[in-house]
């Protein structure tokens, strides 16, 4: 499997994830905080797979590439609506507003990455690498190390380096 087939289906089971959470209504709060629960662990989990084994190459390959600061931009925005959306009960009135923010930025972000991102990683990242970093993704354990650091661009606005943070 490759990084781009890996990071797809992820995305696609993100997605499903958030578009289930926004059919569930209010009044099913357990529903609501059980989903949540899931999509906060893979959300995150691919978040740092992506940086620390994609986006780390896709640096290292083209360090003054601004798509490359603009995906880890990305996630530090979504981490920050992600958490606005953790402050707030399941069943505060604006907690639908502020999902649905981050709805939207994961499903733009998701464009980005499966368009500009890929384009660019196939030009610097040869059909082997592609499919040893798919691998390398597959097997990062979904519990996250604490104690290790996330890969972060020196050119980015570095708060997605957070991401740990929340665990
Ligand atoms: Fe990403
Ligand atoms: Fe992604």
């Amino acid at each position: 499997m490759t990084v781009y087939d890996h990071v797809s289906q992820q995305h696609q089971r993100l997605l499903r994830l958030l578009e289930e959470l926004e059919r569930t209504p209010a009044e099913a709060m357990l529903v609501r905080s059980a989903l949540f629960a899931t999509l906060e662990e893979e959300l995150l989990h691919h978040a740092e797979a992506e940086q620390d084994i994609f986006y780390r190459m896709l640096f290292e390959r083209m360090p003054d590439s601004l798509a490359i600061v603009e995906a880890f931009d990305a996630h530090s925005t979504i981490l920050h609506a992600l958490a606005e959306v953790q402050i707030l009960p399941f069943d505060n009135s604006r907690w639908a507003d502020k999902f649905a923010a981050l709805h939207l930025l994961v499903r733009a972000h998701v464009l980005e990455e499966e368009g500009v991102i890929f384009d660019l990683a196939r030009l610097k990242i040869s059909p082997c690498e592609a499919r040893a970093l798919g691998e390398c993704m597959k097997e990062l354990p979904l519990e996250a190390d604490d104690d290790a650091t996330l890969f972060e661009h020196p050119a980015a606005s570095g708060q997605a380096a957070g991401l740990r943070l929340l665990h």
